[in-house]
């Protein structure tokens, strides 16, 4: 009796330790800070060099099966052709093709005139943002409404608005509504998301779904809330929640606030060339019904596209006549090849990169944008960057390019 005793209490006591264990475990799990902290603690920054060339590879491969490739002549691999200008004969009369039965780009593109274009109505907008001063840069980012760590992260890293000393920096967060649940404009997500829009000023939202598929929607919100609220904005700069962006270097290399404003600007990560995928078992499947033509005009990816303030008036203004696809960055292009704007090349190759460049602070004292970062990671290498970007590529690790 004794015994048997003794032993229920151990295990009561074993049966205790437990439940506070998991009661810890469920308290780390609400408190995302601590949990924040531990994700840092094993999440090291790593220099690897390898990563670049896998990663590079990666995104040529995700390209590919995104845009698909023009096949050239009896080659038998994939093959980028030649094309000098977007605007060539050859890749006019493939939009021509796609967008409409005239032929002419100026005339009919597509079928809206049948076609309703949809506009959706703002939840969240900010006003009064640009009242104030004209902003030199507004940055637009996409991001889904349940991104709030990486919201934080940029907000204290590239985005942060009083980066750069006398120029105003316009920060701006593009959401839609979160998929799936009912009654969302009521949900406890959209509660904070309101809250958060309250407190840092720098929310848009619209009345659409926040799908894969919506990001033209996303992207042409963004375009209209500039052209309406802030038309007078120097640049403007469209970007994605995952990636690091060198908002210094892209002011001081690529924007340069001493030369006279351009117009009619627009420029990123060429890509020249790509066909619709029509595999149809494909996530970027392009059935020719929505889009006939061989070729996409040139596009810049949707990773990072920087144009001047004009082009966000004239884009959203195109898009009114353009049948609605759901590759925002191909959407764009198409946009401005109806413009009759081309892309231009930034000054050099290494500024935008649509995959991720392995770190060093030399390398990334002299980019744009870098792909495919994790909001802890975003801090890390940022503060990394910051106490090291002084004669960054002076040292030994400095394999400088450009
Ligand atoms: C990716 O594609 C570009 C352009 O076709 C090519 O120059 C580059 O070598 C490719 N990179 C890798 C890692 O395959
Ligand atoms: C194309 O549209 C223009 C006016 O937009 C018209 O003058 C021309 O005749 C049309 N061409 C064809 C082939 O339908
Ligand atoms: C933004 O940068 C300024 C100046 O570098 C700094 O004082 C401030 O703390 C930063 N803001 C955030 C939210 O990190
Ligand atoms: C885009 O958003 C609209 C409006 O909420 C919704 O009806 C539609 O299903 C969404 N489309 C996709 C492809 O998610």
């Amino acid at each position: 009796m004794q015994w048997r005793r003794r032993h229920c209490w151990t295990h009561i006591a074993a049966l205790i330790s437990l439940l506070s264990f998991a009661g810890v475990l469920l308290f780390l799990r609400h408190h995302s800070t601590v949990w924040d902290w531990i994700g840092r603690r094993y999440n090291p920054v790593t220099y690897s060099t390898h990563g670049v060339q896998s990663s590079k590879m990666e995104a040529n491969q995700s390209a590919l099966l995104r845009y698909g490739w023009k096949e050239a002549g009896n080659s038998k691999g994939p093959l980028r052709p030649e094309v000098t200008s977007s605007l060539d004969k050859d890749s006019t009369q493939g939009l021509e093709n796609s967008l409409g039965s005239n032929s002419s780009l100026s005339g009919e593109m597509t079928a809206t005139r049948t076609q309703k274009v949809e506009s959706y109505a703002y939840i969240i907008n900010e006003l009064y943002k640009c009242q104030q001063r004209d902003p030199f840069l507004v940055l637009l980012i996409a991001v889904e409404p349940q991104q709030v760590e990486a919201r934080n992260a940029i907000r204290q890293t590239w985005g942060n608005e009083t980066l750069v000393q006398g120029l105003g920096l316009a920060r701006l967060f593009m959401l839609g509504l979160k998929e799936g649940s009912q009654g969302v404009r009521n949900s406890r997500l959209q509660r904070s998301i309101e809250a958060e829009s309250r407190q840092h000023r720098d929310i848009i939202q619209q009345e659409f779904m926040d799908t894969y598929h919506n990001l033209t929607l996303k992207t042409l919100m963004g375009m209209h809330w500039v052209a309406t609220h802030c038309p007078n904005a120097r640049y403007v700069m469209k970007t994605d929640s995952d990636m690091f962006v060198n908002t210094e270097y892209l002011i001081q290399k690529l924007l340069k606030p001493s030369v006279p404003p351009r117009q009619n600007y627009f420029t990123g990560y060429l890509m020249r060339g790509y066909a619709p995928n029509r595999n149809k078992g494909s996530k970027w499947y392009m059935s020719p019904e929505l889009y006939p033509s061989e070729r996409y005009p040139v596009f810049c990816s949707g990773t990072g596209y920087v144009f001047s303030g004009d082009m966000a008036q004239k884009i959203h203004q195109a898009s009114l006549s353009i049948r609605r696809l759901h590759l925002e960055d191909v959407y764009v292009g198409i946009c401005l090849a109806k413009l009759r704007i081309e892309p231009v090349p930034p000054p050099n190759e290494f500024l935008f990169h649509h995959w991720r460049v392995s770190y060093s602070s030399c390398k990334y004292s002299q980019l744009i944008t870098s792909h495919q970062f994790h909001p802890n990671e975003l801090v890390k290498y940022w503060d990394h960057l910051q106490t090291n970007k002084q004669n960054a590529c002076t040292n030994s690790n400095a394999k400088g390019h450009g």
